[in-house]
């Protein structure tokens, strides 16, 4: 399954997990690059470069293969802890980041010289052209069915994807409402040159999501998502639960962004993951829940893809 993505980074298929906020550790990052494809760490619950270095090395104790680091980009001061966890990947020698979040172009110069692969995530043709203006190697486009920030944009993969695929000439990654082979084929037929997946690598026996939360989400159906904080341009995509219609109904009334900031506040999302109260807490996942049966581990989830994908294709 050779694409230009896994000649660029050097991995047997061309699937990848997106960084995710509290759960993409060392353990299932290093299960998803040992099981062919590729992991990023995520960094954005950090609060400090050691933290970073450290799951790096715990990660290179569980896999030889390639990994790479998510580094969100954010408005705020934050943005300078970016520019700190950037010196640690290239300290490092991480091969790839995944950028998310704001105009990556400051920032993809430096990595770029100290020898990293950009892939920068964004949910817009128009937000593809300007990072591959500014040095991007790669694409990842964002479907609005995507479990966490799908954008505002509220574009289906089926059409933002050949669009970005027909305006830049890098290769492009499809994200958003992928789970299966079926899904990694159609996606391949437009012309993507691989995919990152979120919600199905959640639901895998190394993530450290509860087990009651796994189960949760196999009974769930597609339907079953909603998308809080749109009214203050953070559309946020999480199981539906008692805190998400609490939070639709505050923004019904037209609650201020103070008081729905409230909610984000003290929010411990690796502590929330590993008790396992559903009703409570946000559990970002997408609308792909609804083609998620089971608990694999990564490497039956990436075997299957892979075989279901083969016998479409060949
Ligand atoms: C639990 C969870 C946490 C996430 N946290 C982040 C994050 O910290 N940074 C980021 O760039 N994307 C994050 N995402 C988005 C994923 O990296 C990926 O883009 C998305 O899940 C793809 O869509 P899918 O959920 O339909 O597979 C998260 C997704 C999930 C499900």
């Amino acid at each position: 399954m050779k694409t230009k993505l896994t000649q660029m980074l050097g991995i047997e298929y061309p699937i990848l997990c997106g960084g995710m906020y509290g759960l993409s550790d060392a353990k299932l990052v290093s299960s998803i690059s040992n099981a062919g494809g590729l992991g990023f760490i995520a960094s954005g619950h950090m609060t400090d470069t050691e933290m970073l270095r450290k799951e790096i090395k715990r990660t290179r104790t569980l896999t030889d293969k390639p990994f790479g680091v998510n580094i969100s980009l954010l408005k705020e001061s934050k943005n300078d802890l970016s520019r700190n966890f950037i010196d640690v990947v290239i300290e490092e020698k991480i091969p790839v980041v995944e950028t998310a979040g704001n105009d990556p172009s400051e920032l993809i110069g430096r990595l770029k010289s100290g020898g990293v692969k950009v892939l920068h995530k964004v949910v817009t043709a128009r937000h593809a052209i300007k990072a591959v203006e500014a040095g991007a190697d790669a694409i990842i486009l964002v479907g609005y069915s995507a479990g966490g920030h799908p954008g505002m944009e509220e574009v289906c993969l089926f059409v933002n994807l050949p669009e970005t695929i027909a305006s830049v000439k890098v290769p492009v990654i499809a994200a958003g409402g992928i789970a299966t082979g079926k899904g990694m084929a159609s996606v391949m037929m437009m012309g993507a040159d691989g995919v990152l997946m979120g919600s199905a690598f959640a639901v895998t026996e190394e993530s450290l999501f509860h087990r009651k939360i796994k189960e949760r989400i196999v009974d769930s159906r597609s339907t079953d998502t909603a998308v809080v904080f749109k009214t203050i341009r953070n559309a946020f995509r999480c199981l539906k639960n008692d805190l998400t219609k609490e939070i639709l109904e505050k923004e019904r009334q037209q609650a201020t962004p103070e008081e729905l900031l409230k909610y984000l506040k003290g929010f411990d999302a690796k502590k929330s993951y590993l008790e396992g109260d559903i009703e409570n807490i946000f559990i970002p996942i997408g609308q792909v829940i609804g083609l998620i049966n089971d608990i694999p581990t990564c490497k039956v989830l990436i075997d299957r893809i892979v075989s279901e994908y083969n016998e479409i294709v060949t």
